[in-house]
């Protein structure tokens, strides 16, 4: 019997990976011409971190974890999210202690949610993360590079950004009890979750899916109404950064997020284009997390892309990536022509600058080695035989065009292929 993949867990087969590998590079000059640096963090870390961080409370670490006992006895869990081990790497580290720093990520996370398209088992994200900083430029700054993401692919007609805030700790205390309150009133119409959620996180009530829940939210009491001075500053500064910087918003009053680490500003990057699975991005601020876990206290936010579904989005509206041929086939026949041949590919290969040589391996007359070299696409097959070893040439074919062929002196082979192909000598 066959052994399958784990359900939610997807391979990348080689006609996908071109474009994967555009976008990753595309992110990665994106986010380097902001002026941020890569962090590498490890896939699996103590469950306690991601228990502490996320929450206790949260559908994440209730019930999607991919959590074990490894053999001595460490309670491990694989990353579900990034911004966890983030921070604990950092503090780990001392490289935020009173310090700025500008950090992406990217890399797999894991969740056991229920598959379907868009939302899989193991998942790739693009992340953020800012130390340092409090007001509400960095937050403006994310989202205008997020922002320059979509428009490079040319998808930004297809998300909106969704924004709320939290407010401080605080005014979210104040506030849960009085939504408490008004949930305990209306007890009869809350479903089973919302009912468990109402004493133990109630705010996540608001982002209930449930009908009779949603219509009965209307009239409950807002968090907005909750908030100080310095949240009004925080959230209304923001709004004049993105004005001026010509990004749209609405304004979410439900939106919480599924994590309890944030406060402020928290934003969610919503398409048309998936159906149920239409966040490609969602972060916000957190800036009580990296005390929390233990490091000075610093302020901090960041956001992640969901790669899976951002390039959904990208090949919705046509992106697509193809590998291109090698340019240049190799065949040989007899054995010395056959352990030349390898010295030759390898001297090819230090000498023109991007060249994709392949070598014919195994046996096989010229014939059906002609046969693969024109199915590898290439543009020029070699041809090397012990008859023009001997004379220190080698056959040159075009494959392309006319089918010529011509003979060309084994030193003089680096200048014509770099010219044939248009490439550079090294
Ligand atoms: P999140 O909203 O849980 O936030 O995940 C970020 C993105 O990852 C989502 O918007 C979505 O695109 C993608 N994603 C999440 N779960 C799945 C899944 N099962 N399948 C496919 N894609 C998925 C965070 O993880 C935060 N750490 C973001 C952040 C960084 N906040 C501050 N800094």
């Amino acid at each position: 019997m066959k052994i399958q993949a784990i359900t939610g867990m997807k391979d990348l087969l080689p006609e996908e990976t071109p474009l994967w590998e555009k976008v990753e590079g595309v992110l990665r000059e994106t986010v380097e011409s902001y002026g941020y640096s890569e962090i590498r963090m490890p896939i699996l870390e103590k469950t306690d971190l991601f228990v502490r961080s996320i929450g206790e409370v949260t559908d994440v670490v209730e019930k999607e974890m991919y959590s074990f006992e490894d053999v001595g006895g460490d309670k491990l869990s694989l990353r579900p999210e990034g911004t966890a081990g983030c921070v604990r790497a950092c503090n780990e580290h001392g490289i935020i202690h009173n310090q700025e720093r500008r950090l992406w990520y990217m890399g797999p996370m894991f969740r056991h949610e229920k598959p379907q398209k868009g939302r899989y088992r193991e998942f790739h994200q693009f992340g953020i993360e800012v130390f340092g900083l409090k007001g509400p430029d960095i937050d403006a700054e994310i989202l205008m590079l997020t922002n320059r993401i979509w428009q490079k692919f040319g998808i930004s007609d297809h998300v909106k950004l969704e924004l709320n805030s939290l407010g401080s700790s605080e005014e979210r205390k104040q506030y849960r009890s009085k939504l408490v309150s008004f949930l305990e009133e209306h007890k009869d119409v809350l479903d089973e979750d919302s009912k468990r959620r109402m004493y133990t996180n109630p705010l996540r009530v608001l982002d209930s899916k449930n009908e009779a829940v949603q219509e009965l939210l209307k009239d409950a009491p807002k968090l907005s109404d909750f908030f100080g001075e310095e949240t009004l500053a925080h959230f209304n500064g923001l709004r004049k950064l993105l004005d001026e910087a010509g990004i749209h918003y609405e304004i979410n009053d439900r939106l919480v997020r599924g994590l309890d680490y944030y406060n402020y500003t928290v934003f969610e990057w919503v398409t048309d284009l998936l159906g149920a699975q239409s966040t490609i991005c969602g972060g916000g601020r957190y800036d009580g997390l990296v005390e929390q876990l233990g490091g000075q206290p610093s302020p901090a936010v960041g956001c992640a892309i969901g790669l899976e579904r951002f390039m959904l989005v990208a090949e919705a509206v046509g992106q697509k990536e193809s590998r291109g041929p090698v340019d240049v086939y190799f065949c040989s026949m007899g054995e010395n022509a056959r352990s030349r041949s390898f010295q030759i590919a390898e001297q090819l290969r230090t000498g023109i600058k991007g060249l994709r040589l392949m070598m014919n391996c195994g046996d096989g007359a010229f014939k059906k080695q002609f046969k693969k070299a024109d199915k590898s696409g290439a543009r020029y097959a070699l041809v090397l035989g012990d008859d023009e070893l001997e004379k220190g040439m080698i056959a040159v074919k075009d494959l392309r065009n006319d089918g010529s062929q011509q003979e060309v002196a084994i030193g003089d082979l680096p200048g014509f292929l770099s010219s044939a192909l248009s490439l550079d000598q090294d």
